[in-house]
């Protein structure tokens, strides 16, 4: 049961001690976010995974994530995974083969690698973020991608952003480049579906990802609230839609969600679209201050892969862990990790 699994990974930490820490994103489920060490979005968990000395950094989060816990820590750290599984599909929406061909086919019109900088989303896998370190390119996440798109456009003048559309529309919105300039690459098609003109006038090109929990998130679900509730507050991840963002009071990384909610005046009531276990787990930590906090969608929506990450697979791991058995080891191979290392710390050294 969960409740014996809680218990069995209370003991194999015991046993532990400071060799691991246990790093927690915030859509884990409260039955493995309650045994965290350190929590927060994806980048203040990149930076504290650079920052720990732990022999195992345990991964409570999905597989780009372990990733960079392995490539930011030092070689003889161990990034672990509970359950390999765990993976994002957003991130699985690109791969080195489509980005590669994309870079050729641009290359029929421009000349890429001086007129565009490639910029991945954090949601990659880690080959992808060797790309843009190789390419003259750099990683966003979604708390920094309005300074990191500043960054891109000072090198070159266009972008190539993967693999969330919403997060690159949304944030060169921010920047006040006009909706008609950024284009969507549909990495299905020939040429990304573009014209040579319409890829010229682009100032971003959009990779056609998105993420199948934050679809969910309707300009009606706003709409609807802000009639039943005036004086409502509606707070937004930048992978919504755009209209969605557009609509929203406030649009933020999940670190930016709590704290703002957190922060905000007692006796309001929000509307959150993001990730069910967070608003769930927020809606009980601030009622007592008279705030009210509600999911955006009406149906039910988690994050499935995150999902994976349950008390036994925590259990089985640590115990494993503590009986100086390695399993579920995420390693990057050493001449990706050195280059994917680039285009991170281009990005931690800029946020
Ligand atoms: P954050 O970096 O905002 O935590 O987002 C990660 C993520 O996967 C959201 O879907
Ligand atoms: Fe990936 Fe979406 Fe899950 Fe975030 S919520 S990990 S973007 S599938």
């Amino acid at each position: 049961s969960d409740k014996a699994a809680g218990e069995r990974i209370v003991a194999a930490r015991a046993r532990l001690g400071k060799r691991a820490v246990l790093l927690c994103h915030h859509y884990q489920r409260a039955d493995v976010y309650r045994h965290a060490d350190l929590t927060g979005d994806s980048l203040k968990l990149a930076r504290l995974a650079s920052q720990s000395d732990a022999e195992f950094i345990v991964f409570c989060g999905v597989h780009f994530m372990a990733e960079v816990a392995d490539i930011l820590s030092r070689p003889e750290q161990i990034a672990i995974l509970p359950d390999l599984a765990a993976g994002c599909s957003m991130a699985d929406m690109a791969n080195l083969a489509k980005v590669e061909r994309c870079w050729r086919e641009l290359g029929t019109v421009l000349n890429p690698d001086e007129e565009i900088t490639p910029v991945t989303y954090i949601n990659s896998a880690a080959d992808l973020k060797a790309f843009c370190g190789e390419h003259g390119g750099i990683v966003c996440t979604s708390s920094n991608a309005t300074t990191i798109l500043d960054w891109a456009f000072a090198q070159r003048g266009k972008v190539l952003f993967f693999p969330d559309q919403h997060l690159g529309r949304w944030s060169g919105f921010k920047k006040g480049i006009p909706l008609d300039e950024m284009e969507i690459w549909n990495p299905d098609l020939e040429m990304g579906g573009l014209t040579p003109e319409r890829i010229r006038k682009a100032k971003i090109l959009l990779w056609a990802g998105h993420c199948s929990v934050h679809q969910m998130f309707q300009l009606n679900n706003i709409q609807r609230f802000r009639s039943e509730h005036p004086q409502g507050i509606v707070i937004s991840h930048p992978e919504c839609a755009f209209e969605v963002c557009h609509a929203s009071d406030y649009v933020g990384s999940t670190e930016y969600i709590l704290n703002t909610i957190k922060a905000g005046p007692p006796n309001t009531r929000w509307l959150v679209g993001t990730e069910l276990n967070l608003v769930d787990r927020l809606a009980e930590e601030v009622k007592a201050e008279g705030k009210i906090v509600q999911f955006m969608a009406t149906n039910i929506c988690m994050c499935s892969t995150m999902q994976r990450i349950d008390p036994q697979h925590l259990a089985w791991t640590l115990e494993n862990l503590a009986e100086g058995r390695v399993v579920n080891h995420i390693s990057v191979p050493p001449h990706e990790a050195r280059l994917a290392k680039v285009a991170l710390q281009r990005m931690l050294d800029l946020s």
